[in-house]
C-alpha cells in the first residue's frame, strides 16, 4: 500500500532518495554533501543536512511544520560494526517549542558486529519528558540488507507506527493524557547520530570510528497532511480536505488483518513496554492497553533499565531536554 502512496502526485507529496551518513573526517560530510546536491537538487530548498558542531550528528530535515501527518521513508542501516550507533526517524517540534515541545520518534540502536540492530518508538507531548512511553524491539529482518518501510501516522485521533506493512504500535488517544498527548505542528527529521552514552548494552560498546563512514540510505521519503507556516504557527492552506483524506487513508484504519499483524509482531518482536513496567509505572498511563500474552512475555523476558539523559541531536545542537533514556 505504500508504494501506491509514493507513486501518487498529491500536493504536499515529496519523494526523495537521500544518503545520511556519519563519519569524522571532512572527506566525509563533503561526500554527503555533494551527493545530495548533485541528486536532489530540485527539493534541497525543502531539506537541510546539518550537521552539529561536535562533529556526532547529521540530520536530514524538512524546514516545514505539519500537523496531522503521515512521515515515511524507507532505511536501509549501515552494516558490520554500528555499535553506539543511532539512527532516528522522526517528528518534533523542539526548536519551536523548547520548554513544552511534541515528539514522536522511531530510533534505531546498532549493535556490534553480529549482532541484530534494535529499535524503539516514543511520544512525548507538550514536554512530558519525565513520563517516557517507550517502547522496544526486534525486527524480523536484517535491516542492514535491503531498504524497508518505516512510517508515522499521526491524526487527532491516534497514533500508528508501521515498519513495512504492519503496524507495531497504535496509541490510541484518551482524554487521560491531556497534553500527553502531540497536539502542535511539528517538522520531520531523520539522523544518524553517536549515542555511545547509551545506545548498545546500556553505553559500554561505543562508536568505533575505525568502521566509519556510518551510512544509513533514505528512500521514498513521503510526508502527506497539512503544512503550517513554521513562524505564525498558523495553517497555510484549509486544511480540513488535507486532514479528511488523511484519515481516510487505508493505513489511518486498523483492519483486522492488520491488528492481527500487530499482535504477531508485539508477541514476537517486543522486549520491553512501559505499559508493563511496574516500577516505573505502579499505574499504567491511561492510553495502554494491557493484553495478558504481552505482559506474559515481557514479564518472562525481564525489565529494561531507565535511567540517565540522552543527548539530544537537536538541529542546533544544543541540549534541549532530559529524558530518560533506554538502556
Ligand atoms: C571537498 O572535497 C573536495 C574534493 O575532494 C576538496 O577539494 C574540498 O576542499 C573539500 N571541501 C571541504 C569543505 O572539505
Ligand atoms: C489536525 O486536524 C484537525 C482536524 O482538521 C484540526 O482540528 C487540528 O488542529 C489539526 N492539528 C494540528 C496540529 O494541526
Ligand atoms: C502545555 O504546556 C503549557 C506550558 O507548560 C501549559 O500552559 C498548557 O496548559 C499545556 N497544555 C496542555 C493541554 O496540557
Ligand atoms: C475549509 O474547507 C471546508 C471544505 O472544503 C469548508 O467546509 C470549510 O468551511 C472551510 N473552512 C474555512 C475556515 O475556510
Amino acid at each position: 500500500m505504500w508504494n501506491s502512496i509514493s507513486s501518487r502526485n498529491m500536493g504536499t507529496l515529496l519523494v526523495v532518495c537521500v544518503m545520511l551518513l556519519l563519519g569524522r573526517s571532512r572527506g566525509s560530510f563533503n561526500l554527503t554533501s555533494l551527493t545530495f546536491t548533485q541528486s536532489y537538487s530540485p527539493l534541497f530548498s525543502d531539506f537541510n543536512i546539518i550537521r552539529s558542531h561536535d562533529d556526532t550528528t547529521v540530520s536530514l530535515l524538512l524546514n516545514r511544520l505539519s500537523g496531522n501527518l503521515t512521515y515515511t521513508a524507507t532505511i536501509k542501516m549501515p552494516s558490520k560494526y554500528t555499535a553506539g550507533i543511532v539512527v532516528a526517524f522522526y517528528t518534533s517540534n523542539v526548536d519551536t517549542f523548547e520548554k513544552n515541545h511534541d515528539e514522536l520518534d522511531i530510533e534505531f540502536l546498532g549493535n556490534v558486529q553480529g549482532q541484530p540492530w534494535r529499535f524503539q518508538t516514543n511520544v512525548y507531548g507538550n514536554g512530558s519528558v519525565s513520563r517516557g512511553r517507550e517502547e522496544r524491539y526486534r525486527l524480523w529482518f536484517d535491516p542492514t540488507k535491503d531498504p524497508h518501510r518505516y512510517s508515522i501516522l499521526w491524526t487527532p485521533k491516534h497514533i500508528i507506527f508501521y515498519v513495512d506493512e504492519i503496524p507495531i504500535r497504535n496509541v490510541v488517544r484518551q482524554a487521560g493524557m491531556r497534553g500527553d498527548y502531540p497536539s502542535k505542528a511539528m517538522s520531520v527529521y531523520a539522523t544518524i547520530w553517536d549515542a555511545s552514552s547509551w545506545a548498545t548494552n546500556g553505553g559500554k560498546k561505543k562508536v568505533d570510528y575505525k568502521y566509519e563512514p556510518f551510512v544509513a540510505r533514505l528512500g521514498d521519503l513521503v510526508l502527506e497532511g497539512c503544512i503550517v507556516d513554521p513562524v505564525d504557527q498558523l495553517q497555510s492552506t484549509n486544511c480540513t480536505d488535507r486532514v479528511a483524506a488523511l484519515m481516510a487513508k487505508d493505513y489511518s484504519t486498523i483492519t483486522a488483518d492488520a491488528r492481527k499483524s500487530m499482535r504477531w509482531f508485539r508477541q514476537r518482536y517486543m522486549y520491553y513496554s512501559y505499559c508493563y513496567d511496574n516500577l516505573r509505572y505502579p499505574v499504567p498511563p491511561p492510553e495502554c492497553i494491557l493484553v495478558p500474552s504481552e505482559r506474559d512475555m515481557l514479564t518472562n523476558a525481564g525489565r529494561v533499565r531507565f535511567s540517565g539523559s540522552r543527548r539530544r541531536r537537536d538541529r542546533r545542537s544544543k541540549p534541549a531536554s532530559h529524558q530518560p533514556a533506554a538502556r
